[in-house]
C-alpha cells in the first residue's frame, strides 16, 4: 500500500524522511523515491524495488532541511524507477506525491496533452503534478486548492515547489494524512507509525482540507466552493491529539491484530477496488487490464475459475456472477484438485485464477495445466502487484486490496468479489444478457458496497458479546442457500482457521439430509439469510434446528430477518440490505469479526494461526 511521507525542519530532510519509509515497509510497497528542495532546486532520487536499493541514491541526495517521499504500490502503470513517486510537472519546479486513484486522469491526461504539457509516465499523479502547474500562478496552495476541484477519487497529496522553499503543501480526500507537530520541524505521513519515533503529537486532515507545513508550523484549510480568496477557508485552531500508542501497535492502527485492522480496512479496500472503473454508472477497465474485445467476450464458451482455500470460495460466488449475469458456463474448482480431475476444456475457455498473494503454488500449477490443455485466455485476479502469477496470465486484475498481513483473508476475499462481480457484468453487458440499465444499477450497487460495509462493521460490538459463549464450543455450524451458502463455506473457514473450533458449512436444505442428526439441544447454528425470495425456506431450516434444541445465531438483511420466529437465546445480526447476487461481500464480515472475537476469547495467536502460512508455496 503507498506511504507519504514528509519532512521540513533544520534536520537532515533526506534521512528523516528514508527512515520514516522504511517504517511503513510492513504495508508493502514495490518502489519508492524521495524529493529534497534546497538552494539549488528540487533532487529526486527514486527506485523501483526494495527501499535498501534506494538506499544509495539517497545519500547522494543534498543534505537539506524539506523532502518528501513515497513508497508506491503499483495501481495504474507497472512498477518502475520512472514510474515510482515523486512526479513532477514539464518545468520540474513542481514535485508530488501521491496515494489513492485519480479516477478521471485519463480525460484530465488528454486535455493537458492539448494544452502542451509533455508527459513521460502512465501514472495518474502524474497528471496532478501537471494539472497543478496549469493553476499555478505564484501560490503554491491555491495552486493545489483549484486543482483538487477537478480531480476525483480518493487520494492523499503533498507537494513541494522549488519557487516555495520551507513549505509543504498537502491536501486530503478519502485517503489518510497526518501532520506531526515537532518543536522548529514539521511532518507530514499518510500513517501514524511513520513518524512515530519524531512526534507523539498530530493533526488530522479531513477530507477537503489543505494543509501548509513549514518548519514554524501548521496552517489548515477547508476547500469550499465559492468562499474566501480561492475557495479556501481557514480552519480554526484545531487541537492536536497525542499518541500513547508503541511503534508494533501503531502499524496495527491501534487495532489489537492485523486481522481487525483489516477487517475494518474494507470499506476503504472496496472503494479503491472498484475506483476508476465504474465509468458513468458502467464497469468500464481501465487500460491494459481487461485486454478483452468485446468480440472476445462473445466467443467465450466457458469459464473456469481456480484458486485455493479463501480464493476458491470467492471463485464459488465469480462462478454463481458469471452464470446469473453473463450466461456463460462456469465452473469454479480448487486448484489443489484441477490437474487430478483431467479438466475437460472446450474451445474458446477463459480460465480466471484467484489469488491473494499471487504465489500459491497449487493456483499457479492449476494455470499451467490449463494453458497446456488448451485453455484459450488466462485472467488473474490478484492483489500483490509483480507476483508469479500474474507473469504466467494474460491478464491481470489487480484487487488494490493493500497488503493483508494477517493470515486469515478478510479484505483480500470481499475485494475478489468485487472484482469478479465487475468481471460478470461488464461480460454480461457485452453479450447483451443484461441491459445498459441493468449494468448500470449493479455498477450502482458496487458502487455502495463500502457504505454496506461500514454498516456491516457495526455488528462489531454485538460479535464481541456473542463471542464470549461461542468461544464455549466445540462444533458449530454454518447454514445458508444460494449466495448466502458461499458466504457461510468462507465464514466457517474463518472461525475454524483462528479460533481452532471445528466449524462446516452447509446448504440450508441438505441439514435433513444428515447433518440434523447432529444438532442437540445447545448446538450453535449460523445462519445466513441476505436474500428475501430465499429467506422463506432457509427459515424453515432454521425452525428444524429449533426443534431439535439448536441454538441459532441469523446473520441477515433486516427484511430476511423478519421472517424467523426465534427463542430468547437465539441472537439476530443485522447487516445492511444489498443485491443478494453480491450479498456475501456484506454478509461475511459480520462472520470475520465472530471469528475475530471467538478466537481472541479463546486467546489464539490470531494472526498467525497454528499450522498455518500466509503464502502457500508448496503443493
Ligand atoms: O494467496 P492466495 O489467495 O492464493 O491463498 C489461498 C489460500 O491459501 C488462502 O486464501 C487461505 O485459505 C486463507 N489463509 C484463508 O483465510
Amino acid at each position: 500500500m503507498c506511504g507519504i511521507v514528509g519532512y521540513v525542519g533544520t534536520r537532515d530532510a533526506a534521512s528523516i524522511v528514508f527512515d520514516a519509509l522504511c517504517r511503513l515497509e510492513y504495508r508493502g510497497y514495490d518502489s519508492a523515491g524521495i524529493a529534497v528542495l534546497d538552494s539549488s532546486g528540487i533532487c529526486t532520487a527514486k527506485r523501483k524495488g526494495r527501499l535498501a536499493e534506494l538506499s544509495p541514491l539517497v545519500k547522494t541526495l543534498p543534505r537539506a532541511g524539506q523532502a518528501i517521499g513515497h513508497t508506491r504500490w503499483a495501481t495504474h502503470g507497472a512498477p518502475s524507477d520512472i514510474n515510482s513517486h515523486p512526479h513532477c510537472d514539464c518545468t520540474g519546479d513542481i514535485v508530488l506525491v501521491h496515494n489513492g486513484i485519480i479516477e478521471n486522469h485519463r480525460e484530465l491526461r488528454e486535455r493537458l496533452i492539448a494544452g502542451g504539457h509533455v508527459m513521460k509516465t502512465e501514472v495518474d499523479t502524474e497528471v496532478v503534478a501537471h494539472l497543478i502547474e496549469e493553476k499555478y500562478r505564484g501560490d503554491l496552495a491555491a495552486a493545489v486548492a483549484e486543482a483538487a476541484r477537478e480531480l476525483e477519487g480518493a487520494m492523499a497529496i503533498a507537494v513541494i515547489h522549488r519557487g516555495e522553499p520551507g513549505r509543504i503543501v498537502a491536501y486530503r480526500e478519502k485517503s489518510p494524512l497526518i501532520i506531526g507537530l515537532g518543536e522548529g520541524e514539521n511532518f507530514l505521513a499518510s500513517d501514524i507509525p511513520a513518524i512515530l519515533p519524531y512526534t507523539r503529537k498530530f493533526l488530522a486532515l479531513n477530507d477537503g482540507e489543505i494543509g501548509v507545513i513549514t518548519e514554524e508550523g501548521v496552517a489548515v484549510y477547508r476547500l469550499e466552493k465559492g468562499s474566501g480568496a480561492n475557495g479556501l477557508v481557514k480552519v480554526g485552531d484545531r487541537q492536536p491529539m497525542v499518541v500513547d500508542l508503541e511503534p508494533e501497535a501503531a502499524e496495527k492502527g491501534g487495532f489489537d491484530h492485523f486481522m481487525l485492522k483489516e477487517i475494518f480496512e474494507q470499506p476503504e479496500a472496496l472503494m479503491k477496488a472498484v475506483s476508476g472503473r465504474i465509468r458513468d454508472g458502467r464497469v468500464k477497465f481501465e487500460e491494459g487490464e481487461f485486454g478483452f474485445s468485446d468480440e472476445d467476450v462473445r466467443a467465450l464458451n466457458k469459464v473456469y475459475l481456480l484458486g485455493c482455500g479463501t480464493a476458491y470460495h470467492a471463485c464459488l460466488v465469480g462462478k454463481h456472477l458469471i452464470e446469473r449475469l453473463a450466461g456463460i458456463p462456469a465452473e469454479a474448482v480448487l486448484a489443489s484438485e484441477f490437474r487430478y480431475m483431467e479438466p475437460l476444456i472446450p474451445e474458446r475457455t477463459l480460465v480466471i485464477a484467484v489469488s491473494q498473494s499471487g504465489e500459491t503454488l497449487d493456483t499457479l500449477a492449476a494455470v499451467r495445466e490449463a494453458k497446456e490443455r488448451g485453455a484459450w485466455r488466462t485472467l488473474a485476479v490478484v492483489n500483490q502487484p509483480l507476483s508469479s502469477l500474474t507473469r504466467e496470465v494474460d491478464d491481470v486484475l489487480y484487487q488494490r486490496a493493500g497488503p493483508e498481513i494477517s493470515v486469515a483473508s478478510t479484505k483480500a476475499y470481499t475485494t475478489q468479489l468485487v472484482c469478479l462481480a465487475m468481471v460478470a457484468c461488464h461480460m454480461g453487458f457485452v453479450r447483451g444478457r443484461i441491459s445498459e440499465d441493468q449494468a448500470r444499477a449493479f455498477g450502482q450497487e458496487l458502487r455502495n458496497l463500502p457504505e454496506k460495509a461500514l454498516g456491516a462493521l457495526e455488528a462489531a460490538g454485538l460479535m464481541e458479546r456473542l463471542a464470549v459463549e461461542i468461544a464455549k464450543e466445540e462444533d458449530v455450524f454454518f447454514i445458508g442457500r444460494g449466495a448466502d451458502y458461499l458466504a457461510v463455506m468462507e465464514g466457517q473457514l474463518k472461525l475454524k482457521e483462528i479460533s481452532y473450533i471445528h466449524a462446516e458449512a452447509y446448504a440450508a436444505g441438505e441439514l435433513k439430509h444428515g447433518t440434523l442428526a447432529l444438532i442437540a439441544p445447545g448446538v450453535p447454528v449460523i445462519a445466513c439469510l441476505m436474500d428475501p425470495e430465499l429467506a422463506p425456506k432457509t427459515a424453515s431450516n432454521v425452525m428444524e434446528v429449533k426443534a431439535r434444541g439448536g441454538w441459532v445465531v441469523a446473520i441477515g438483511s433486516q427484511e430476511c430477518l423478519n421472517q424467523l420466529q426465534l427463542g430468547e437465546k437465539d441472537v439476530l445480526v443485522t447487516v445492511p440490505d444489498v443485491n443478494p447476487l453480491i450479498s456475501p461481500v456484506v454478509s461475511v464480515i459480520a462472520m470475520q469479526l465472530l471469528a475475530y472475537y471467538v478466537a481472541r476469547e479463546r486467546g489464539t495467536d490470531i494472526d498467525k494461526p497454528r499450522n498455518l502460512a500466509k503464502s502457500v508455496t508448496v503443493e
